[in-house]
């Protein structure tokens, strides 16, 4: 029995944050990508609500500033800079993105690189998280002000939400908007990182936190905001075939774990198996098991 519980806290502890190793969460972020809506969803916010969130940050100004925070590859920036560039015909944009990542810096530039009709644009890569790129700000006296700042996907890795709000929030220029979109309080990983969440790898590297935690947040701060939920889905099947290579990816990004599969002990692997296939996370569609990835959009202003 003793034997058991310390085999058990080693397995326990033998669990590590995925963030903690960039090459395996770039390929856990890619193989989501693929058997998920989630960018089909912000095309379609970009698609339908952007023209409008443009028309309000321009207002005849030029050039447009930008800011990405934890922009990943890029797929969804040059989707927002061809929209962008469509409400706004010739005005030059000077687009700022801070990444942490390698790979994916890498992977940004070579998109650019092969998008043919990018004109008009400066970029400027900032290779660091949020809080070095807060850092850095102060110690140069930096003010600079940006037109549009979006933080899409990423405020899970930030050590503290509501200051680097704040910091964001105050870059933005008069009439400016800053975009977060975020896991919804309505999808299947409100529901699996608050029953889990404790028992899985914080490693001061992942909150589990939703759009219900932000809107907490900012109706306590009393700041004004307006949303939209952006309904998504996952297909998780893979992640119950045995030995499926895509299903261990998809396991890591789902529990935010390096190796889940091979670190977690097995009682918490049966328990989130168990777990994923009930209706609070998923639904069963044509044999596949289909997991809530419903995000939320907010939009705050100065
Ligand atoms: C889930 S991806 C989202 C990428 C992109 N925004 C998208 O939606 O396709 C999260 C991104 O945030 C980056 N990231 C992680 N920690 C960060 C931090 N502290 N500051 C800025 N970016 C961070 C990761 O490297 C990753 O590219």
């Amino acid at each position: 029995m003793v034997i058991k519980v310390t085999e058990k806290a080693m397995m326990a502890s033998s669990m590590r944050s995925l963030l903690s190793d960039g090459q395996r969460y770039a390929e856990t972020f890619h193989a989501f990508l693929h058997h998920s809506t989630e960018h089909q969803c912000m095309l379609e916010f970009i698609e339908k609500k952007l023209p409008d969130i443009v028309q309000r940050f321009a207002n005849g100004k030029s050039p447009i500033n930008i800011l990405g925070v934890g922009s990943g590859t890029g797929e969804i920036d040059l989707q927002m800079i061809s929209q962008i560039q469509a409400q706004l015909p010739g005005v030059p944009l000077n687009y700022d993105v801070i990444e942490p990542t390698n790979e994916h810096i890498l992977k940004f530039k070579d998109l650019v690189a092969r998008t043919s009709d990018l004109k008009n644009i400066n970029f400027t890569w900032h290779m660091k998280t949020s809080s070095e790129y807060e850092k850095d700000m102060n110690e140069m006296h930096e003010s600079k002000t940006f037109d549009f700042i979006h933080l899409i996907q990423m405020i899970y890795y930030v050590k503290d939400v509501p200051s680097t709000l704040k910091f964001f929030k105050n870059l933005l220029a008069p009439k400016g908007i800053l975009l977060i979109i975020i896991i919804s309080g309505s999808s299947g990983w409100a529901s699996l990182w608050k029953t889990y969440g404790h028992r899985l790898p914080l490693n001061d590297l992942c909150l589990y936190i939703t759009s219900s935690d932000l809107k907490n947040m900012f109706d306590e701060a009393r700041i004004k905001y307006t949303y939209y939920e952006l309904p998504s889905e996952m297909d998780i099947t893979e992640c119950f075939v045995e030995e499926s290579a895509t299903g261990k990816l998809l396991m890591d990004f789902l529990t935010e774990t390096c190796n889940f599969d091979k670190t977690a002990p097995p009682d918490l692997k049966a328990e989130i198996m168990e777990a994923l296939k009930q209706p609070e996370c998923s639904v069963i569609r044509d044999g596949k098991i289909i997991f809530n990835n419903t995000l939320t959009a907010f939009l705050l202003e100065p």
